[in-house]
Protein backbone atom coordinates (compact mmCIF):
# COMPACT_ATOMS: atom_id res chain seq x y z
CA UNK A 1 0.00 0.00 0.00
CA UNK A 2 1.58 3.07 -0.79
CA UNK A 3 1.90 5.73 2.20
CA UNK A 4 -0.62 8.59 2.49
CA UNK A 5 0.59 11.80 2.10
CA UNK A 6 0.65 12.63 6.05
CA UNK A 7 2.99 9.81 6.89
CA UNK A 8 5.22 10.70 4.18
CA UNK A 9 5.54 14.44 5.74
CA UNK A 10 6.33 12.94 8.67
CA UNK A 11 9.09 10.98 7.01
CA UNK A 12 10.69 14.44 5.72
CA UNK A 13 10.30 16.26 9.03
CA UNK A 14 14.52 17.17 9.84
CA UNK A 15 13.81 17.86 13.21
CA UNK A 16 16.39 15.97 15.63
CA UNK A 17 14.98 16.42 18.96
CA UNK A 18 11.52 18.41 20.25
CA UNK A 19 11.03 19.15 23.75
CA UNK A 20 8.48 21.84 22.99
CA UNK A 21 7.31 21.91 26.78
CA UNK A 22 9.46 23.47 30.01
CA UNK A 23 9.72 21.31 32.27
CA UNK A 24 9.63 21.76 36.51
CA UNK A 25 9.44 18.73 39.27
CA UNK A 26 7.34 19.69 41.91
CA UNK A 27 8.17 17.61 45.74
CA UNK A 28 3.79 18.19 46.22
CA UNK A 29 0.74 19.74 44.48
CA UNK A 30 0.94 22.60 46.81
CA UNK A 31 4.28 24.05 45.53
CA UNK A 32 2.99 23.51 42.05
CA UNK A 33 -0.24 25.65 42.86
CA UNK A 34 1.96 28.51 44.65
CA UNK A 35 4.72 28.33 41.65
CA UNK A 36 1.81 28.91 39.41
CA UNK A 37 -0.58 30.80 41.33
CA UNK A 38 -3.43 29.42 40.48
CA UNK A 39 -6.92 30.59 40.18
CA UNK A 40 -10.22 30.96 39.11
CA UNK A 41 -9.82 31.66 35.51
CA UNK A 42 -7.95 27.95 35.25
CA UNK A 43 -9.58 24.52 34.50
CA UNK A 44 -7.91 21.39 36.18
CA UNK A 45 -9.29 18.47 34.62
CA UNK A 46 -8.36 15.38 36.83
CA UNK A 47 -10.44 12.68 38.65
CA UNK A 48 -12.14 12.89 41.85
CA UNK A 49 -9.54 10.37 43.49
CA UNK A 50 -6.79 12.29 42.59
CA UNK A 51 -8.25 16.02 43.56
CA UNK A 52 -9.58 14.16 47.16
CA UNK A 53 -6.17 12.97 48.59
CA UNK A 54 -3.69 15.81 47.03
CA UNK A 55 -5.30 18.73 45.85
CA UNK A 56 -8.97 19.55 47.78
CA UNK A 57 -6.81 20.73 51.55
CA UNK A 58 -5.52 23.49 49.22
CA UNK A 59 -9.07 24.94 48.99
CA UNK A 60 -8.27 26.76 45.32
CA UNK A 61 -10.53 29.23 43.48
CA UNK A 62 -9.84 27.18 40.15
CA UNK A 63 -12.77 25.30 38.56
CA UNK A 64 -12.27 21.66 38.89
CA UNK A 65 -13.82 19.03 36.69
CA UNK A 66 -13.45 15.20 37.41
CA UNK A 67 -13.37 13.00 34.35
CA UNK A 68 -15.65 10.85 35.46
CA UNK A 69 -18.48 13.10 35.04
CA UNK A 70 -18.32 12.44 30.87
CA UNK A 71 -17.65 8.74 31.18
CA UNK A 72 -14.79 6.32 32.22
CA UNK A 73 -11.84 4.99 30.32
CA UNK A 74 -10.02 6.36 27.24
CA UNK A 75 -11.69 9.37 25.27
CA UNK A 76 -14.63 8.83 22.68
CA UNK A 77 -16.18 11.41 20.57
CA UNK A 78 -19.08 10.88 22.73
CA UNK A 79 -17.14 12.00 26.00
CA UNK A 80 -15.07 14.68 24.18
CA UNK A 81 -18.73 16.44 22.90
CA UNK A 82 -19.81 16.21 26.81
CA UNK A 83 -16.75 17.40 27.49
CA UNK A 84 -17.13 20.75 25.58
CA UNK A 85 -20.42 21.04 27.03
CA UNK A 86 -19.45 20.81 30.46
CA UNK A 87 -16.83 23.18 29.85
CA UNK A 88 -17.75 26.60 28.22
CA UNK A 89 -14.94 27.81 26.16
CA UNK A 90 -14.51 30.93 27.39
CA UNK A 91 -14.70 30.02 31.04
CA UNK A 92 -11.24 29.42 31.33
CA UNK A 93 -7.76 31.42 30.13
CA UNK A 94 -5.39 28.38 31.33
CA UNK A 95 -6.06 24.26 31.20
CA UNK A 96 -4.14 22.14 34.02
CA UNK A 97 -4.71 18.18 33.19
CA UNK A 98 -3.55 16.12 36.18
CA UNK A 99 -4.45 12.52 35.17
CA UNK A 100 -3.35 10.00 33.06
CA UNK A 101 -2.84 9.93 29.47
CA UNK A 102 -6.47 9.67 28.80
CA UNK A 103 -7.08 13.24 30.75
CA UNK A 104 -3.93 14.86 29.28
CA UNK A 105 -5.07 13.75 26.08
CA UNK A 106 -8.55 15.65 26.48
CA UNK A 107 -6.93 18.59 28.05
CA UNK A 108 -5.00 19.20 24.59
CA UNK A 109 -8.53 19.52 22.60
CA UNK A 110 -9.40 21.84 25.98
CA UNK A 111 -6.65 23.92 24.52
CA UNK A 112 -7.54 24.47 20.84
CA UNK A 113 -10.30 26.12 19.21
CA UNK A 114 -13.66 24.17 18.95
CA UNK A 115 -14.30 22.16 16.15
CA UNK A 116 -17.85 21.80 14.19
CA UNK A 117 -17.90 18.03 15.38
CA UNK A 118 -15.00 16.03 17.03
CA UNK A 119 -15.31 13.66 14.62
CA UNK A 120 -14.18 15.90 11.97
CA UNK A 121 -11.53 17.11 13.85
CA UNK A 122 -10.13 13.27 14.42
CA UNK A 123 -10.48 12.99 10.36
CA UNK A 124 -8.60 16.12 9.39
CA UNK A 125 -11.58 17.96 8.48
CA UNK A 126 -11.34 20.74 10.80
CA UNK A 127 -8.01 22.20 11.78
CA UNK A 128 -6.19 22.43 15.15
CA UNK A 129 -5.74 26.06 16.64
CA UNK A 130 -4.07 25.82 19.91
CA UNK A 131 -5.04 29.47 21.42
CA UNK A 132 -4.98 28.29 25.39
CA UNK A 133 -1.94 27.33 27.44
CA UNK A 134 -2.21 24.06 28.84
CA UNK A 135 0.56 22.58 31.31
CA UNK A 136 0.03 18.77 31.96
CA UNK A 137 0.93 16.52 35.18
CA UNK A 138 1.46 12.95 34.65
CA UNK A 139 -0.18 10.74 37.42
CA UNK A 140 0.76 7.37 35.65
CA UNK A 141 4.28 6.96 34.30
CA UNK A 142 3.43 5.31 30.15
CA UNK A 143 2.27 7.39 27.90
CA UNK A 144 5.00 10.80 27.35
CA UNK A 145 0.93 12.37 26.46
CA UNK A 146 2.63 15.38 28.55
CA UNK A 147 5.55 16.16 25.76
CA UNK A 148 4.04 14.65 22.27
CA UNK A 149 1.94 16.18 19.70
CA UNK A 150 -0.75 13.40 19.97
CA UNK A 151 -4.34 13.25 21.36
CA UNK A 152 -5.75 9.60 20.76
CA UNK A 153 -9.71 9.28 20.79
CA UNK A 154 -12.37 6.11 20.35
CA UNK A 155 -13.41 7.20 17.24
CA UNK A 156 -16.21 5.77 14.95
CA UNK A 157 -14.68 3.91 12.16
CA UNK A 158 -14.41 5.55 8.30
CA UNK A 159 -13.67 3.58 5.38
CA UNK A 160 -13.84 5.65 2.02
CA UNK A 161 -15.06 8.93 3.77
CA UNK A 162 -18.15 6.07 5.02
CA UNK A 163 -18.99 5.15 8.31
CA UNK A 164 -18.34 1.61 8.90
CA UNK A 165 -20.56 0.82 12.03
CA UNK A 166 -17.73 -0.41 14.17
CA UNK A 167 -14.68 1.92 16.47
CA UNK A 168 -11.22 2.65 16.22
CA UNK A 169 -8.71 4.69 17.88
CA UNK A 170 -6.88 7.37 16.17
CA UNK A 171 -4.59 9.99 16.96
CA UNK A 172 -4.87 13.51 16.46
CA UNK A 173 -1.07 15.15 15.53
CA UNK A 174 -0.04 18.62 15.45
CA UNK A 175 2.78 20.24 17.13
CA UNK A 176 0.28 22.57 17.94
CA UNK A 177 -1.12 20.42 20.51
CA UNK A 178 2.03 19.93 22.86
CA UNK A 179 1.50 21.42 25.92
CA UNK A 180 3.25 24.45 26.88
CA UNK A 181 4.16 23.37 29.90
CA UNK A 182 4.96 20.21 31.97
CA UNK A 183 5.24 19.26 35.61
CA UNK A 184 6.52 15.83 36.79
CA UNK A 185 4.76 15.80 40.65
CA UNK A 186 6.23 11.84 41.50
CA UNK A 187 4.19 12.23 44.87
CA UNK A 188 0.98 12.21 42.82
CA UNK A 189 1.44 8.34 41.40
CA UNK A 190 1.28 6.91 45.26
CA UNK A 191 -2.29 6.23 44.85
CA UNK A 192 -1.85 4.39 40.94
CA UNK A 193 -3.09 1.37 41.84
CA UNK A 194 -0.44 -1.70 40.65
CA UNK A 195 -1.80 -2.72 37.66
CA UNK A 196 -2.47 0.46 35.80
CA UNK A 197 0.81 1.23 37.15
CA UNK A 198 2.91 -1.86 35.19
CA UNK A 199 0.28 -1.69 31.57
CA UNK A 200 1.51 1.77 31.73
CA UNK A 201 5.44 1.48 32.54
CA UNK A 202 5.58 -1.16 29.84
CA UNK A 203 3.65 1.01 27.32
CA UNK A 204 6.52 3.68 27.93
CA UNK A 205 8.87 0.73 27.30
CA UNK A 206 7.30 -0.19 24.57
CA UNK A 207 7.27 3.92 23.03
CA UNK A 208 11.25 3.88 23.80
CA UNK A 209 11.54 0.73 22.09
CA UNK A 210 9.66 1.77 19.20
CA UNK A 211 11.13 4.53 18.60
CA UNK A 212 14.55 3.33 18.94
CA UNK A 213 13.92 0.43 16.55
CA UNK A 214 12.14 3.28 13.89
CA UNK A 215 14.31 2.44 10.56
CA UNK A 216 13.86 5.36 8.94
CA UNK A 217 12.76 8.00 11.60
CA UNK A 218 15.04 7.46 14.40
CA UNK A 219 17.19 10.68 15.20
CA UNK A 220 19.43 11.45 18.27
CA UNK A 221 16.47 10.81 20.51
CA UNK A 222 16.88 7.02 20.16
CA UNK A 223 20.42 7.08 21.01
CA UNK A 224 20.01 9.32 23.94
CA UNK A 225 15.95 9.02 25.29
CA UNK A 226 15.08 5.86 24.29
CA UNK A 227 18.45 4.66 25.61
CA UNK A 228 18.15 5.91 29.06
CA UNK A 229 13.96 5.47 29.36
CA UNK A 230 15.02 1.72 28.67
CA UNK A 231 17.31 1.51 31.32
CA UNK A 232 15.54 3.06 33.88
CA UNK A 233 12.23 1.75 33.73
CA UNK A 234 14.24 -2.38 33.04
CA UNK A 235 15.98 -1.40 36.53
CA UNK A 236 12.63 -1.05 38.11
CA UNK A 237 10.96 -4.01 36.67
CA UNK A 238 13.97 -6.74 38.12
CA UNK A 239 13.30 -4.94 41.26
CA UNK A 240 9.72 -5.71 40.89
CA UNK A 241 10.58 -8.99 39.86
CA UNK A 242 12.59 -9.65 42.48
CA UNK A 243 10.92 -7.72 45.31
CA UNK A 244 7.66 -7.72 44.20
CA UNK A 245 5.22 -4.69 43.35
CA UNK A 246 6.17 -2.38 46.33
CA UNK A 247 9.38 -2.30 44.83
CA UNK A 248 8.08 0.56 42.79
CA UNK A 249 7.09 2.54 45.31
CA UNK A 250 10.71 4.10 45.84
CA UNK A 251 11.30 4.11 42.35
CA UNK A 252 8.07 6.13 41.24
CA UNK A 253 10.49 9.60 40.44
CA UNK A 254 12.41 7.47 37.97
CA UNK A 255 9.35 5.70 36.36
CA UNK A 256 7.62 9.73 35.46
CA UNK A 257 10.40 10.90 34.39
CA UNK A 258 11.50 7.51 32.13
CA UNK A 259 7.80 7.86 30.75
CA UNK A 260 8.95 11.67 30.21
CA UNK A 261 11.75 10.42 27.88
CA UNK A 262 10.29 7.79 25.96
CA UNK A 263 7.93 10.37 25.00
CA UNK A 264 10.39 12.61 23.68
CA UNK A 265 11.99 9.62 22.02
CA UNK A 266 8.46 8.80 20.04
CA UNK A 267 7.34 11.83 19.36
CA UNK A 268 10.19 12.53 16.71
CA UNK A 269 11.24 8.88 16.09
CA UNK A 270 7.54 7.49 16.11
CA UNK A 271 5.76 4.70 17.60
CA UNK A 272 5.51 1.20 14.93
CA UNK A 273 4.21 -1.81 14.40
CA UNK A 274 2.80 -2.75 18.50
CA UNK A 275 0.63 0.81 19.07
CA UNK A 276 -0.59 0.96 15.20
CA UNK A 277 -2.12 -3.09 15.87
CA UNK A 278 -3.18 -2.26 19.33
CA UNK A 279 -5.09 0.43 18.09
CA UNK A 280 -8.26 -1.88 16.36
CA UNK A 281 -8.25 -4.10 19.31
CA UNK A 282 -8.23 -0.76 21.98
CA UNK A 283 -11.02 0.59 19.51
CA UNK A 284 -13.21 -2.42 19.88
CA UNK A 285 -12.82 -4.30 23.04
CA UNK A 286 -11.72 -1.24 25.35
CA UNK A 287 -8.82 -2.73 26.09
CA UNK A 288 -6.26 -0.33 28.27
CA UNK A 289 -3.79 1.25 26.15
CA UNK A 290 -0.74 -0.16 27.64
CA UNK A 291 -2.34 -3.72 28.20
CA UNK A 292 -3.47 -3.73 24.71
CA UNK A 293 0.10 -2.99 23.28
CA UNK A 294 1.42 -5.15 25.77
CA UNK A 295 -0.89 -8.00 24.32
CA UNK A 296 1.16 -7.85 20.70
CA UNK A 297 4.53 -6.61 22.06
CA UNK A 298 6.66 -9.84 22.52
CA UNK A 299 5.33 -11.65 19.83
CA UNK A 300 6.11 -8.57 17.42
CA UNK A 301 9.38 -8.83 18.48
CA UNK A 302 9.67 -12.23 18.45
CA UNK A 303 8.66 -11.84 14.78
CA UNK A 304 11.16 -8.89 13.94
CA UNK A 305 14.01 -11.02 15.60
CA UNK A 306 13.06 -14.21 13.27
CA UNK A 307 12.75 -12.27 10.01
CA UNK A 308 15.95 -9.45 10.38
CA UNK A 309 17.72 -10.68 14.21
CA UNK A 310 21.08 -8.15 13.03
CA UNK A 311 21.02 -4.55 12.48
CA UNK A 312 19.31 -2.00 14.98
CA UNK A 313 17.64 -5.04 16.74
CA UNK A 314 20.75 -6.50 17.90
CA UNK A 315 21.69 -3.05 19.94
CA UNK A 316 18.57 -3.06 21.40
CA UNK A 317 19.56 -7.62 22.50
CA UNK A 318 22.19 -6.23 23.93
CA UNK A 319 21.53 -3.14 25.64
CA UNK A 320 18.57 -5.15 27.24
CA UNK A 321 21.00 -8.60 28.17
CA UNK A 322 23.68 -5.43 29.43
CA UNK A 323 20.45 -4.74 31.92
CA UNK A 324 19.02 -8.10 32.14
CA UNK A 325 21.73 -10.51 32.04
CA UNK A 326 22.45 -13.44 29.82
CA UNK A 327 23.43 -13.56 26.32
CA UNK A 328 22.29 -10.80 23.75
CA UNK A 329 20.57 -13.81 21.55
CA UNK A 330 18.03 -14.75 24.61
CA UNK A 331 17.67 -10.96 25.40
CA UNK A 332 13.65 -11.24 23.65
CA UNK A 333 12.89 -14.16 25.94
CA UNK A 334 14.45 -12.73 29.17
CA UNK A 335 12.68 -9.94 28.67
CA UNK A 336 9.38 -11.56 27.75
CA UNK A 337 9.63 -13.27 31.26
CA UNK A 338 10.58 -10.42 33.49
CA UNK A 339 7.25 -8.55 31.76
CA UNK A 340 5.37 -11.93 32.54
CA UNK A 341 6.30 -11.17 36.16
CA UNK A 342 5.66 -7.66 36.01
CA UNK A 343 2.28 -8.22 34.47
CA UNK A 344 0.50 -11.66 33.17
CA UNK A 345 0.47 -12.30 29.73
CA UNK A 346 -3.24 -13.00 28.68
CA UNK A 347 -4.19 -14.20 25.43
CA UNK A 348 -6.21 -11.69 22.85
CA UNK A 349 -9.69 -13.68 22.90
CA UNK A 350 -9.54 -13.19 26.80
CA UNK A 351 -10.59 -9.31 25.58
CA UNK A 352 -13.23 -10.56 23.54
CA UNK A 353 -11.44 -10.66 20.20
CA UNK A 354 -12.70 -13.08 17.85
CA UNK A 355 -11.13 -15.64 15.49
CA UNK A 356 -12.65 -13.06 12.29
CA UNK A 357 -10.57 -10.01 13.66
CA UNK A 358 -7.46 -12.11 12.74
CA UNK A 359 -8.01 -11.25 9.11
CA UNK A 360 -10.25 -8.20 9.83
CA UNK A 361 -8.37 -5.90 11.81
CA UNK A 362 -5.01 -6.30 9.34
CA UNK A 363 -7.38 -4.66 7.23
CA UNK A 364 -8.18 -1.66 9.14
CA UNK A 365 -4.49 -0.68 10.32
CA UNK A 366 -3.69 -0.86 6.96
CA UNK A 367 -5.67 1.89 6.10
CA UNK A 368 -5.59 3.63 9.61
CA UNK A 369 -2.69 3.34 10.91
CA UNK A 370 0.05 3.86 8.34
CA UNK A 371 1.80 6.84 10.19
CA UNK A 372 2.66 3.80 12.99
CA UNK A 373 3.15 0.91 10.35
CA UNK A 374 5.54 2.84 8.35
CA UNK A 375 7.93 3.14 11.30
CA UNK A 376 8.27 -0.62 11.46
CA UNK A 377 11.07 -2.22 12.38
CA UNK A 378 10.46 -5.06 9.22
CA UNK A 379 8.00 -4.28 6.65
CA UNK A 380 4.69 -4.73 7.90
CA UNK A 381 2.32 -6.38 5.63
CA UNK A 382 -1.33 -7.97 6.31
CA UNK A 383 0.37 -11.38 6.32
CA UNK A 384 2.74 -10.90 9.20
CA UNK A 385 -0.12 -9.07 11.03
CA UNK A 386 -2.33 -12.04 10.96
CA UNK A 387 0.26 -13.92 11.99
CA UNK A 388 0.73 -11.62 14.99
CA UNK A 389 -2.78 -11.42 15.97
CA UNK A 390 -3.28 -15.65 15.63
CA UNK A 391 -0.51 -16.26 17.50
CA UNK A 392 -1.53 -13.99 20.20
CA UNK A 393 -5.36 -15.13 19.71
N1 LIG B 1 -0.94 11.47 23.50
C1 LIG B 1 -0.07 10.52 23.50
O1 LIG B 1 1.07 10.72 23.12
C2 LIG B 1 -0.48 9.17 23.96
C3 LIG B 1 0.43 8.14 23.90
C4 LIG B 1 0.03 6.90 24.35
C5 LIG B 1 -1.26 6.73 24.86
N2 LIG B 1 -2.12 7.76 24.89
C6 LIG B 1 -3.48 7.61 25.45
O2 LIG B 1 -3.37 7.70 26.85
C7 LIG B 1 -4.38 6.88 27.46
C8 LIG B 1 -3.76 5.89 28.39
O3 LIG B 1 -3.12 6.57 29.41
P1 LIG B 1 -2.72 5.89 30.78
O4 LIG B 1 -2.03 4.60 30.51
O5 LIG B 1 -2.00 6.92 31.53
O6 LIG B 1 -4.10 5.48 31.39
P2 LIG B 1 -5.34 6.29 31.94
O7 LIG B 1 -5.21 7.74 31.73
O8 LIG B 1 -6.55 5.62 31.40
O9 LIG B 1 -5.18 5.95 33.48
C9 LIG B 1 -5.20 4.60 33.89
C10 LIG B 1 -6.08 4.43 35.12
O10 LIG B 1 -5.38 4.88 36.26
C11 LIG B 1 -6.15 5.83 36.98
N3 LIG B 1 -5.20 6.76 37.59
C12 LIG B 1 -4.35 7.57 36.94
N4 LIG B 1 -3.55 8.20 37.81
C13 LIG B 1 -3.90 7.78 39.03
C14 LIG B 1 -3.42 8.07 40.35
N5 LIG B 1 -2.41 8.88 40.57
N6 LIG B 1 -4.03 7.46 41.40
C15 LIG B 1 -5.04 6.59 41.20
N7 LIG B 1 -5.52 6.26 39.97
C16 LIG B 1 -4.96 6.84 38.91
C17 LIG B 1 -7.04 6.45 35.91
O11 LIG B 1 -8.17 7.03 36.44
C18 LIG B 1 -7.38 5.22 35.06
O12 LIG B 1 -8.40 4.46 35.63
C19 LIG B 1 -5.11 6.22 26.34
O13 LIG B 1 -6.29 6.94 26.11
C20 LIG B 1 -4.14 6.31 25.19
O14 LIG B 1 -4.79 6.25 23.96
C21 LIG B 1 -1.75 8.96 24.47
FE1 LIG C 1 1.53 4.09 24.01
Amino acid sequence: MAMDSFSASLMKDKREIIIAPTIYKFANFGEFAQEFSLGERDVVLTNEFIYKPFMEQYNLACQFVFQEKFGVGEPSEAMIETMYETIPYDSYDRVIAIGGGAIMDLCKLLGCKRPDTVHNLYFKRFPVEHEKEVIAIPTTCGTGSEVTNISVAIVKDEKDGQLTGGETKLGLVSDDIIPNKVCLIPDLLKTLPYKPFASSAIDALIHATESYLSPSRKTMTSELFSVKAMEMILKGFVMIGEKGPDARLDYLDEYVTASLYAGVAFLKAGCATVHGMSFPLGGTYHVPHGESNYALFGKILEIYDEIKPDGELMNFKKLVASILGGKPEDAIATLNALLEKVLPLKPLHEYGFKEEDITGFPESVMINQQRLITNSYVPMTKELMERVYRECF
